[in-house]
């Protein structure tokens, strides 16, 4: 049974004084320490988290797996892919074990919180030392301390296998060392309560948990007054923000409060699901001025028997008057989606119902999937006639539609000047910078280094399927 588990300041202190230890222990010599991560940006928040912990416990960040001495795999369950991509890197660090038979491999995130895999890993992949799930990254330098006790004691044999089933950790104050200095991560709440039948998130990740608005604003406030420029609130699914709470604060009034944040910063947010999109939220986003005017609503099918089969809760009728009702409060809105290609069922006309229904939208841009069975969920279980070449052929079509309306909707930017934030450096020595328009739509720029961090005006010179080129425009 699900109950909320906030961890309190002595626990957090105990795990200090386990990065303590581990930071005696490694002391004679460097000790580097790598994070790979999978999936979704809430692993990518976790993971922020893990390289925090590594630093407190005296570990150097690397990305070269051949340096590193720990490595950590942070996994995705959410499609077969993603899996099997996982197993394949497990199993070829079995060469870097070889080389350096201290190295520390640990397997944490979502995958690991489903039997077969932790099966599957006591009994193929050796070269794992722990297994972890999300609800234990709070705990992870006692975790790692263990496991070093372990390989101490008994050589490379003993494995500690941790993941535990599902629950309701909230964890304040943990260390995070973040990816970038302009954009970040600000994770709101945990857990999905929705339980679409295609999807294992609840399954793994637990029920649905928000944190405390204070903490959040606290979190926000310190983002904003350490120059962060771009802050997206992340959760399952953040529409159904402060259930469970007794704050009485909702989605709509937490935006609000975060941009009553001084600062100069743009605050995004996802996922939302189109059953909780309300014109309260609309409102909320058209009358904050940092807020992106951009939405991710992820429709899944536009089919009416698909959406029921899927346990989404709105039919297309209701979904587009969504849309409708946020192009009215923000016509220059972006919208994004998610769609599900071949669930269960699933028939050509089902599937045309799902063109006519992005053509009907437009979306800026879209993620598609090939429906992918997951243990344990209820679709899987569902018949499921059409051949993967058939639902490849339909996928095809769909995206190449899809990008068709994301060119055309791009093309539109063409020699107009646009607000961006300079969020990074790219590869391309021609156009070395990145940026994102209020948005979210992606831009390719050249100029200084230097001008990262800051708002630029971009003339938009180019475009394409996916991404905008420009120049910065003189100010
Ligand atoms: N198969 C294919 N796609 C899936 N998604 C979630 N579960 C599955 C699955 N079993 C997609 C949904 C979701 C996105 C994050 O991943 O479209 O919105
Ligand atoms: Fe999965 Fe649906 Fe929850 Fe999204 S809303 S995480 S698709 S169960």
């Amino acid at each position: 049974m699900y109950k909320r588990q906030e961890i309190t300041a002595a626990q957090l202190d105990a795990q200090r004084a386990y990065c303590d230890m581990i930071r005696a222990a490694i002391a004679p010599r460097p000790h580097f320490a790598m994070v790979e991560t999978y999936g979704c940006q809430q692993n990518e928040s976790d993971s922020e988290i893990l390289r925090g912990w590594l630093m407190d416990c005296g570990y150097s960040l690397t990305d070269d797996a051949s340096r590193a001495d720990m490595i950590a795999i942070n996994t995705c369950a959410v499609r077969e892919h993603a899996e099997k991509r996982v197993f394949g890197n497990v199993g070829a660090l079995v060469h870097n074990r070889a080389k350096n038979p201290d190295l520390i491999v640990a397997v944490g995130g979502c995958m690991t919180q489903q039997e077969t895999v932790k099966e599957r890993i006591r009994e193929s992949f050796r070269m794992v030392d722990l297994v972890f799930g999300p609800h234990e990254v709070w705990q992870f330098p006692e975790l790692l301390w263990r496991t070093m006790e372990r390989r101490g004691r008994r050589g490379n044999r003993s494995r500690l296998i941790a993941a535990s089933p599902s629950d309701g950790v909230v964890a304040e104050g943990l260390p995070r060392q973040r990816d970038s200095g302009v954009k970040a991560w600000l994770s709101i709440m945990n857990g999905c309560d929705n339980f679409c039948t295609y999807c294992i998130v609840p399954h793994v990740r637990g029920r649905e948990r928000s944190r405390r608005p204070a903490d959040v604003l606290a979190e926000a406030a310190a983002l904003a007054a350490a120059g962060y420029r771009d802050i997206t609130l992340l959760g399952q699914n953040v529409n159904s923000y402060g259930k469970g709470l007794d704050d009485g604060v909702d989605f709509p009034d937490l935006l609000r409060a975060v941009n009553a944040i001084d600062g100069d910063f743009v605050i995004r947010f996802m996922t939302s699901h189109p059953k909780d999109a309300t014109e309260k939220l609309f409102r909320a986003m058209a009358e904050s001025e940092k807020c992106a005017r951009h939405l991710h609503l992820p429709a899944q099918s536009g089919s009416d028997r698909i959406l029921k089969l899927m346990n989404r809760h709105y039919d297309r009728k209701k979904y587009l008057e969504a849309v409708a009702l946020a192009r009215r409060y923000m016509p220059d809105l972006v919208l994004t989606t998610d769609i599900i290609v071949g669930f269960p069922g699933e028939t050509e006309a089902d599937f045309a119902e799902t063109l006519s229904l992005v053509e009907e939208v437009r979306y800026d841009a879209m993620f598609t999937f090939i429906y992918s069975p997951r243990t344990g969920t209820p679709a899987a279980a569902m018949p499921d006639p059409v051949s993967r070449a058939e639902k490849q052929v339909w996928f095809d079509r769909l995206l190449g539609t899809a990008n068709a309306i994301s060119a055309e909707k791009h093309a539109a930017y063409v020699g107009k000047t646009v607000r961006v934030l300079i969020d990074g450096e790219t590869n391309d020595p021609a156009r070395n910078l990145s940026a994102r328009t209020k948005g979210g739509r992606l831009v390719h720029l050249a100029g200084d280094p230097s001008l990262v961090g800051t708002f630029a005006d971009a003339k938009i010179t180019a475009s394409s399927t996916w991404a905008l080129f420009g120049e910065t425009a003189r100010q």
